[in-house]
């Protein structure tokens, strides 16, 4: 899906802060936004997710602007995977039955859980594993339906070095087959595999780096 904004603004109360955002996500890339915090990181990546509106400017989804998609609720289950920095899984179902809730094909499950090497860990509750083990189970949960796009906000804020690295290797990996990544972040090390990078300076696009 290509993902088009324009012109976007966006007010808390009276406070602006997003001030003219205009950019493109190309269908399966790996885009990165960073910036300092405060800067519009997870306002922005709200807005491009249908999760918020923007108080002024519109984002296109394959041309159509947010009223043309239909029931909302099908379009998000269809075509967008989300990925926070807190994992929100059920703590009473083990981390297969958190992926198979969300599943639309159970057969898919046990493949992806083998993908993100955590098959051997499916019978565990979520506080039964590792902070890391617990992100990828968050993250197979938003793939299981085969996203379009997935949008994470800080998806590594509560790892170690090397348990993000190996998140932004399976973002990369998955991006490699034609699933799109739209990740905020302040981890600098994410521009070592995104494709694209933006870069957010209080409330616009400072920069934007292609790889
Ligand atoms: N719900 C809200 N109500 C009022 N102000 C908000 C709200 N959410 C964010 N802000 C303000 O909007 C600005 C941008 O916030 P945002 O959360 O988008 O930044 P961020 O780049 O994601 O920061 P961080 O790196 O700390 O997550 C900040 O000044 C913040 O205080
Ligand atoms: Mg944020």
């Amino acid at each position: 899906m290509r993902i088009e904004a324009h012109a976007l603004e966006h007010f808390y109360g009276h406070e602006k802060v997003l001030n003219g955002v205009d950019l493109v996500i190309e269908p399966g890339s790996f885009t990165a936004i960073i910036g300092e915090s405060g800067s519009g990181k997870t306002t922005l990546l709200s807005i491009l997710s249908t999760l918020l509106q923007p108080s002024r400017g519109s984002v296109r989804y394959d041309g159509k602007t947010f009223g043309e998609l239909g029931n909302i609720d099908r379009f998000r289950r269809h075509n967008i995977g989300f990925v926070f920095q807190f994992h929100y899984l059920i703590s009473y179902l083990t981390l297969r039955e958190n992926v198979a809730l969300a599943a639309l094909d159970q057969t898919l499950v046990d493949p992806l859980l083998e993908a993100l090497g955590i098959a051997r860990l499916e019978g565990r509750y979520s506080d039964e594993v590792s902070g890391g083990e617990r992100q990828r189970a968050a993250i197979a949960r938003a793939l299981i339906n085969r996203p379009s796009v997935v949008f994470a906000d800080e998806p590594t804020g509560n790892l170690d070095t090397k348990n993000a690295l190996g998140v932004y290797e399976l973002f990369k990996r998955f991006s490699i087959e034609g699933t799109g990544f739209v990740v905020a972040s302040h981890d600098k090390k994410i521009a070592d595999y995104a494709d694209i990078i933006i870069e957010m300076e209080d409330g616009v696009v400072k920069q934007i780096h292609q790889r």
